[in-house]
């Protein structure tokens, strides 16, 4: 008798969990969905983008996934990523909530906050803040050129050696982003950088490893000590100590860089916010927006520069025999290099996963979930304007007939940084 309740109880348990986790009607299609472990038979957790390219070609630009329980739909192509993010902007623009990435900020921060006042609020802050930081005698461009001469002087003093590159551009790539948010430089053998660099690299494999998929996957395993918690809380840590630093140094209303910006407007909510208003400023959402905006512009810039040395190492034979017959030539041709490499790079293949505000409707489907968009599939899309149809931007025409212009144009980017000569030590003769 009680076994029988006891199968009873598991097959109504099993057809709830199976009628629940049924796709809603006008929902997009996708693989089959097994109760709570969701699509994950589907995605390889070491790298999923091939399965996402697969799944486009069985189920069509539009098609649906599920994380565990959660139901996430999948944007590809040009035609739909367009409706969603440029035509229904303010419907696609929420974060989903409760993921890992929204567990290792606390959701704090600008990238992983949802769609709502207190977003707007601290995005107002960061845009108005690093405009004006970006403008007159400290601005940006000044920063990137003095950064430039410090990657040159290790280059040159590399002449004849072997480096890596990798750890360069990230130094480079931080410090320019710890001037804006810091007002600092660190030397290149820096203790604190390399811990901030060391720490970005860490974080970054979690996010992007098995360990997301996971935790986004089995809710269950959320509760136990897991490893990545550790990795998270030292990168805390050090914006912690930053923050403290700039509170025994700073001149209130005398700011050097947006952390003291952030503190004075800190001072002024303190002062002024009546027992109505809930301002969004406080220190715990300054730590973690330092982190985001040091931790974005890192590992997205450097790994982009990466790939542009990896032409200028891969096609030595082009090093250095460019001259450029004009500067608005110089301007156009970098612009297109900038965009190339951008295309070829693709950082972030996924982007940061979106939530819609509200339910709406995509090609024709209804939708009110996590979305992701797949950029991936928009930047190797065929079909949609020279830049976006693999191949073409090697045939525009200012390059005079060469058929490795793309390589020729990132020479240029070489050649803005100095007159040295990258080649790769393994594939290279004469080295
Ligand atoms: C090659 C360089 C970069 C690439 C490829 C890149 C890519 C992206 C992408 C794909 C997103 C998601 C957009 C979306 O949600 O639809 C994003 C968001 C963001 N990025 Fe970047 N990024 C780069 C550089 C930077 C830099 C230098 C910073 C700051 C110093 C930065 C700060 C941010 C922030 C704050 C957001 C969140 C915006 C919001 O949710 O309101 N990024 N980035």
């Amino acid at each position: 008798m009680f076994a029988s309740l006891v199968l009873l109880w598991v097959f109504i348990w099993i057809a709830i969990l199976h009628f629940k986790s049924r796709r809603p009607k006008n929902f997009p299609p996708g693989p089959l969905n097994v109760p709570l472990l969701g699509s994950i038979f589907h995605l390889s957790l070491e790298n999923p983008l091939k399965d996402f390219e697969k799944l486009r070609k069985s189920y069509g630009d539009v098609y649906s996934i599920f994380l565990g329980r959660e139901p996430a739909v999948v944007i590809n192509g040009v035609k739909a990523m367009k409706e969603a993010m440029v035509t229904k902007a303010a419907d696609f623009a929420g974060r989903p909530q409760g993921l890992f990435v929204n567990e290792l900020v606390d959701g704090k921060g600008v990238i992983m906050a949802d769609y709502g006042s207190k977003w707007r609020e601290q995005r107002r802050f960061g845009l108005t803040t690093l405009r004006n930081f970006g403008l007159g005698k400290n601005s940006m461009e000044e920063r990137i050129h003095d950064e430039i001469k410090h990657i040159i002087s290790t280059l040159e003093k590399n002449i004849g050696k072997t480096m890596s590159p990798r750890v360069m551009f990230h130094n480079a790539a931080s410090n320019i982003i710890c001037q804006v948010l810091f007002a600092r430089r660190y030397t290149y053998d820096d203790e604190l950088i390399k811990l901030f660099v060391g720490i970005f690299n860490e974080v970054s494999k979690i996010i992007n490893g098995p360990w997301a998929t996971l935790y986004d996957s089995f809710p269950i395993i959320r509760n136990l000590p897991l490893p990545f918690q550790k990795a998270f809380k030292k990168m805390e840590n050090l914006s912690r100590r930053m923050v403290s630093e700039h509170r025994e140094t700073r001149v209130p209303g005398e700011p050097r860089d947006f952390l003291d910006c952030y503190l004075d407007e800190l001072e002024k909510v303190i002062y002024s916010v009546s027992c109505y208003t809930k301002s969004s400023f406080s220190e715990e959402e300054l730590i973690i927006y330092l982190l985001n905006l040091h931790f974005a512009g890192t590992d997205t810039t450097s790994n982009t520069l990466l790939t542009g040395f990896l032409y200028l190492m891969n096609y030595p034979h082009i090093q250095g025999n460019t001259t450029p017959p004009c500067l608005v030539y110089v301007i156009f041709v970098m612009q297109a290099v900038i965009h190339e490499v951008q295309r070829m790079t693709n950082i972030v293949p996924l982007s940061i996963f979106h939530r819609t505000t509200k339910d709406t409707e995509l090609m024709a489907y209804s939708i009110g979930t996590i979305v992701i968009p797949n950029l991936s599939s928009v930047l190797f899309e065929e079909g949609h304007g020279e830049f976006v149809r693999p191949g073409a931007f090697i045939k525009l025409p200012f390059i005079c007939g060469q058929e490795d212009g793309v390589l020729r144009l990132a020479v240029w980017v070489g050649s803005c940084i100095h007159k040295l000569y990258v080649c790769n030590p393994h594939t290279h003769n004469n080295f």
